[in-house]
């Protein structure tokens, strides 16, 4: 089945959705995205997916082309328009076509171009990896110092992905000045006797929709969260490893440069946490 994708206001196949060769976001990766995951055909976290776009949008002196309300009007016809029960939805928008490449932004009142298409994934929720685990390797954090805004110059976490399955591993943890800052795209986290410790927010990480969810669920279940930065060694040494993002929920790292945590299997307070996530967002799943 042809999926049914959204460009500008209009509803179409996707082979006939076409953007201009000169489009910001083709030849200067001038556009910012969201990815928000559907279960049981409603979305997860939304307002805060919203939220985090607007702020993209405005950190990079864009306009925001919908209200919130058509968001949700627009996000909620790709869900029907292409039967999602399961998956994601990917929604961009760049800074439109100026007719030419030119450094400078394109005169105020140019078009942005806004884009969405979904990734429709049966058992994202049951998830096999959330009981195996999954294991990462460490690369140097080589991108640019904005990563609090979610920009499509993604080329290279790509290349830290493609290092990590190179390596037999399954993803990369980006480190910077010897400290963790996040993984190619999720947050990062270790548990060390009971207590969660993730990075703090700032310029050098992403905010993570799926972060500020969970610790807010695990505030309200009592357990104790601690926001700083830690080293591979700290987290190689730790009793548990995870990571969050909208389309892994939390998943759980068994293997860290190929030293075995928790002696290679997923411990306790991140199955708690991934069940804790998914029982509540779903509760306001919209
Ligand atoms: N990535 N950090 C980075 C660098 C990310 O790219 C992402 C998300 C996250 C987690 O954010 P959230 O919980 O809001 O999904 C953290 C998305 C899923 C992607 O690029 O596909």
């Amino acid at each position: 089945m042809t999926r049914t994708v959204y460009l500008n206001g209009d509803y179409l196949p996707e082979a006939e959705a076409k953007v201009s060769i000169f489009d910001r976001g083709f030849v200067m990766a001038d556009g910012v995205y969201e990815v928000t995951s559907v279960l049981q055909g409603k979305l997860l976290d939304f307002p805060g997916h919203l939220k985090r776009l607007g702020r993209s949008l405005s950190e990079l002196g864009m306009g925001n082309p919908h209200s919130d309300e058509e968001w949700l009007e627009i996000h909620r016809q790709m869900v029907a328009l292409n039967n999602i029960e399961e998956g994601i939805i990917y929604l961009q928008v760049t800074r439109g076509n100026p007719g030419d490449r030119d450094f400078a932004y394109p005169p105020e009142g140019t078009p942005q171009t806004v884009v969405l298409f979904t990734q429709s994934k049966p058992g994202l929720a049951a998830n096999p990896q959330a009981k195996t685990g999954l294991k990462v390797i460490s690369v140097e954090d080589l991108r640019w110092s904005r990563r609090d805004i979610k920009t499509v110059q993604l080329l290279f976490p790509s290349m830290a992905k493609m290092e990590a399955k190179h390596r037999g591993a399954d993803d990369a943890w980006l480190v910077e000045d010897g400290f963790v800052t996040e993984g190619t795209s999720n947050n990062t986290y270790i548990v060390k006797d009971g207590r969660i410790i993730t990075r703090q927010l700032s310029t050098d990480i992403l905010h993570g929709i799926t972060r500020a969810s969970l610790l807010r669920f695990a505030a309200e279940a009592q357990m104790q969260i601690e926001e700083r930065p830690f080293t591979i060694a700290e987290a190689q040494a730790a009793d548990e490893a995870f990571f969050t993002s909208a389309s892994a929920f939390v998943l759980p790292v068994v293997e860290i440069d190929g030293a075995k945590v928790n002696g290679g299997t997923v411990g306790p307070v991140t199955t708690r946490l991934r069940e804790l996530y998914l029982e509540e967002s779903l509760k306001s799943a919209i």
